[in-house]
């Protein structure tokens, strides 16, 4: 109930109650859709557990901050956040153009990959549509097809990779769109060059393939597909990368989606008009020409990944090999081993909530990160 106040005469004033019933006004989509738990932050863990120099490992961001070009972009844009961003992100744009040797009309920029699986939701699904995914994957996706009443068709893993097959089975007549991850959040594996191309050759006319390659600059396997050189064959093809992950600038929020022109249009209409910040665009210009940075970041990474397998592999705890910078671990006989490592101070992503239970995923952190990891499961696994 919502009290309202009006004016009944000169000097009188009744507050009048009118029913609110928020029910009735939701969207049926909205009304049981789930909300995004994105983790634990070290301020909650210090306010619920009263643990302070807790550290972070569960949100696979960079250890090693933002490249030091994106800090001094932004230090120099800040006196011009007064004036609107440019709403079309074009020099990023360009320049991502550029790099990746594509027209700027196949590429939109976006408030993170997450406005850009908004967007695709927006332009392509409504009520009578499917989506197919694997199960699990990143819960953005099905959040944003369900917003739009679409129905999500989950396909379950197999070992611990996106079932292919079992997924193009998946695909019938009101399928709009099917979304691969790749790597895989939150196992790691990654889709193969003879598995793309079998989606693509397999998939009947008229439907979208979202290839989310968030994490792609990890990626070490040769044998991964270049997604970008289908995409002038395959109009349908929206691939999705993103800044917040090797780039370091997740707090900015700035992804982007490289598709056909036609799409790109399709995505311009349903998008804010100033959808990425000034700061954000500066910084992510700054950091794609800093590859000294990126070198960095994939080379610390490799180096932390190596060491994690080395001391679960000591400690008897059984992985999955990954390509990107998280690694999914079996609690093994640990069935508590997210709270153990919660209660040492070294937030990780409990399984569950990732529809993996029985499960944590770490993020590879920096060398004082993976020093306080080693140290809390080696005395946890000492504890029994
Ligand atoms: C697979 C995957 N795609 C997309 C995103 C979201 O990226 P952004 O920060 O650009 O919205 C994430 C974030 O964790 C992710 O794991």
């Amino acid at each position: 109930m919502c009290p309202i106040i009006r004016r009944t005469s000169t000097y009188r004033y009744t507050v009048i109650r009118m029913a609110f019933d928020i029910e009735k006004l939701l969207r049926d989509e909205v009304r049981d859709l789930p909300i995004y738990s994105p983790g634990k932050s070290p301020e909650e863990i210090a306010r619920e557990l009263c643990i302070e120099d807790c550290i972070k490992m569960a949100s696979n961001e960079n250890p090693l901050g933002p490249s030091p070009k994106a800090m001094e972009a932004m230090a120099q844009a800040l006196s011009t956040v007064n004036i609107y961003p440019d709403g079309d992100s074009y020099t990023l744009r360009q320049a991502l153009a550029d790099k990746l040797g594509l027209r700027p009309e196949c590429l939109m920029v976006s408030h993170g990959v997450d406005e850009a699986l908004d967007l695709m939701a927006y332009a392509f699904l409504s009520r009578d549509d499917e989506m197919v995914v694997g199960e699990p994957t990143f819960t953005s996706y099905e959040l944003a097809a369900r917003t739009m009443g679409a129905l999500v068709r989950r396909v379950p893993l197999k070992d611990y990779c996106q079932d292919i097959p079992g997924m193009l089975d998946a695909v019938n007549e009101k399928t709009a769109m099917m979304v691969l991850c790749s790597p895989l959040n939150p196992t790691g594996t990654a889709v193969s060059r003879t598995e793309l191309e079998l989606v693509l050759n397999s998939l009947p006319e008229n439907k979208i393939l979202i290839f989310d390659e968030a994490y792609i600059e990890y990626a070490t396997d040769p044998g991964l597909p270049h997604a970008l050189e289908y995409l002038k064959d395959y109009p349908g093809l929206v691939i999705t990368r993103t800044f917040s992950k090797i780039y370091g600038l997740a707090g900015l929020r700035v992804g982007y989606a490289i598709c056909s022109p036609e799409v790109r249009g399709a995505l311009e209409k349903v998008k804010l008009p100033f959808n990425v910040n000034r700061l954000g665009q500066v910084a992510a210009l700054a950091s794609l020409e800093d590859e000294e940075h990126v070198r960095r970041s994939r080379e610390e990474n490799e180096r932390g990944k190596q060491r994690i397998y080395r001391l679960l592999e000591e400690l008897g705890l059984e992985y999955v090999p990954t390509q990107a910078n998280f690694i999914l671990v079996n609690n093994g006989n640990y069935a508590d081993l997210f709270d153990r490592l919660l209660r040492r101070g070294v937030i990780v992503r409990a399984g569950e909530p990732l529809g993996i239970p029985g499960h944590i995923r770490i993020t590879v952190g920096d060398e004082h990160q993976n020093d306080r990891l080693e140290q809390a499961l080696r005395a946890i696994v000492a504890e029994g």
